[in-house]
C-alpha cells in the first residue's frame, strides 16, 4: 500500500496533487511520499518484533538526503557501498554504529573513512579485501568489525543483472572457501570477526532460493561458532521484491519473508541485519513526466515524453515494467504506444506497446514504482540536467533536490 491515490480524478501524493507539483517545479520530477517510506519500514519490521534486529536501508536504492533523513528518524540503519554513500548517510544524521558497508571493491580511502567514522560492520567480499582492511586498520591503529559476505551459489531467479548469488557472480566468497577465509580473518589482529553476510539478489519474488541460501549460512554459522568464532551478527542482505505490474504474481509479504529469515536463523542468538532497499523506496516514489508529442512510425505509435533513460534507466537496462498513470484521469479512446524519451538511443523507452488513453501533448503521466533505482541511477546523458526531487509529508511538499541547470552540467569541466 502506498500514498499515491486519485481524488476526484487527480493523482495525489498524500495531501498534494502531482499536477500542482509539476506546475510549480517542472518535469521530469521525482516525487516521494514520506508516509509511504515510514509505512514500508513499519510493515517490514513488524514481523521481526521480538527478534534482535536492525534494518539497514540500502542507500543505493534512493540516496536523497531528505529520504535518508526520514528513514534515519524511523530508526533505520544504512547499508552503504561507497565513500559517497557514507558521506550521504552521515550527512543525513545516520548513527555510524548503525552503518554496514558492503561491496566487492572498496578503496583504501573509503576503508579508512569508514573506520574513522566508526561504522558497525564491514561486509568483506574477498580474501584480498581482508588483507587490505587489516593493513588500513593497522595503520590507523583501529580494529575493524567484519562479516564475510559468502556466495551460497543459488539462483535468486531474478533478472540476471541483479542476481548476485550465482557461481559466476563477482560477489562474495564462494561458500566452499568460507571456512578457510574465516580462518585467515582470525589471524589478522586488527579485524574483529563478528558475523556472516549474504545477499543473493534483488527483486526476489520467490523465497525458496533465499531459504536455500539461509540453510547454508546457518550451517556455516553453526560450524564457525563450534570452531570458536564469536559470531554475533547475521546479515541477510536485501532483495525482497515489490509489485510492479498488476496481474503479476505478488511477491511474498514481509511476514513470510520474516518467517523464512527467523526460521533459518532466529534461534542462534544473533543480531539480524536486513538490507532492504527497493521494498522501502520503490513504491514510495513516482516520476512525473509531460507528454511532448505523439507520432506515428511505420509500424508503431510513439508517445514522446520529457523523461528519458537518463532519468529512469530500468526499462532500458532490465526491460523493467513500470506502470504509467495519468495524473488527471480522462475518458478517451485507447491506443497502443511505445512511450519513449528524447534521448538518442533506441533503448530509450519507458514502456513498450502500452495500451493507454490516447495521450495529448502537454498532459502529465506518472511513472509508478520509480522510487528505488530511479533517480539514484540517473545520469546527464545527452547533456540532460537531472530532474528535481520533491518529498511530500502530509500536506507539505519540499524540494529535496533542485533541478540541475545547464551550468551544473559543465561544472568541473
Ligand atoms: N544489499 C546489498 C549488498 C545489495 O547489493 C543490494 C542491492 C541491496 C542490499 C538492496 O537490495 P534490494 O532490497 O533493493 O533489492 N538497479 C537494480 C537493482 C540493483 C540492486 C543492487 N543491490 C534495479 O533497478 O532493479
Amino acid at each position: 500500500m502506498n500514498h499515491f491515490v486519485y481524488r476526484r480524478g487527480e493523482l495525489y501524493c498524500e495531501g498534494v496533487s502531482l499536477a500542482s507539483l509539476a506546475e510549480k517545479h517542472g518535469t521530469p520530477l521525482y516525487v516521494y511520499s514520506a508516509a509511504t517510506l515510514r509505512r514500508h519500514v513499519r510493515v517490514f519490521e513488524a514481523p521481526l518484533k521480538g527478534a534482535d534486529h536492525l534494518v539497514c536501508y540500502a542507500v543505493k536504492a534512493c540516496s536523497n538526503l531528505g529520504v535518508l533523513r526520514v528513514l534515519a528518524d524511523a530508526g533505520c540503519g544504512f547499508d552503504i557501498v561507497s565513500g559517497g554513500e557514507l558521506y550521504r548517510a552521515l550527512k543525513a544524521g545516520a548513527r555510524p554504529e548503525r552503518i554496514v558497508y558492503s561491496g566487492v571493491g572498496k578503496t583504501e580511502r573509503e576503508l579508512a573513512e569508514a573506520l574513522k567514522a566508526g561504522i558497525l560492520l564491514f561486509n568483506v567480499e574477498s580474501e584480498a579485501e581482508l588483507e587490505q582492511l587489516e593493513a588500513v586498520a593497522a595503520r590507523l591503529r583501529r580494529r575493524a568489525r567484519i562479516s564475510l559476505r559468502v556466495n551460497p551459489e543459488v539462483d535468486a531467479k531474478t533478472h540476471p543483472y541483479i542476481a548476485t548469488g550465482l557461481e559466476s557472480s563477482k560477489f562474495g566468497i564462494p561458500i566452499k572457501r568460507a571456512r578457510a577465509a574465516y580462518a585467515l580473518a582470525r589471524t589478522l589482529p586488527h579485524l574483529d570477526v563478528a558475523g556472516v553476510d549474504v545477499h543473493i539478489g534483488s527483486q526476489m519474488t520467490d523465497l525458496a532460493p533465499l531459504e536455500e541460501a539461509l540453510r547454508s549460512v546457518r550451517a556455516l554459522i553453526v560450524e564457525l561458532v563450534a570452531s570458536g568464532v564469536h559470531v554475533r551478527y547475521a546479515d541477510v542482505g536485501g532483495g525482497l521484491g515489490i509489485p510492479y505490474k498488476p496481474g503479476d504474481p505478488a511477491p511474498p509479504l514481509p511476514g513470510l519473508y520474516a518467517r523464512a529469515v527467523l526460521g533459518a536463523l532466529g534461534d542462534l542468538g544473533l543480531t539480524l541485519l536486513l538490507e532492504p532497499g527497493r521494498l522501502v523506496a520503490g513504491n514510495a516514489g513516482v516520476l512525473v513526466t509531460r507528454v511532448l508529442l505523439t507520432k506515428r512510425g511505420a509500424a508503431r505509435r510513439f508517445c514522446v515524453v520529457d523523461a528519458a533513460m537518463n532519468d529512469l534507466l530500468r526499462p532500458a537496462l532490465y526491460d523493467a515494467h513500470h506502470e504509467l498513470a495519468p495524473v488527471k484521469r480522462a475518458r478517451r479512446a485507447e491506443g497502443v504506444f511505445d512511450v519513449v524519451g528524447p534521448v538518442c538511443e533506441s533503448g530509450d523507452f519507458l514502456a513498450k506497446r502500452r495500451r493507454m488513453p490516447e495521450p495529448l501533448a502537454g498532459e502529465l503521466l506518472a511513472v509508478l514504482s520509480a522510487g528505488a533505482y530511479g533517480f539514484s541511477m540517473s545520469s546527464n546523458y545527452n547533456s540532460r540536467p537531472r530532474a528535481a526531487e520533491v518529498l511530500v509529508d502530509g500536506d507539505v511538499a519540499r524540494v529535496v533536490r533542485r533541478r540541475e541547470t545547464y551550468a551544473d552540467l559543465v561544472r568541473g569541466e
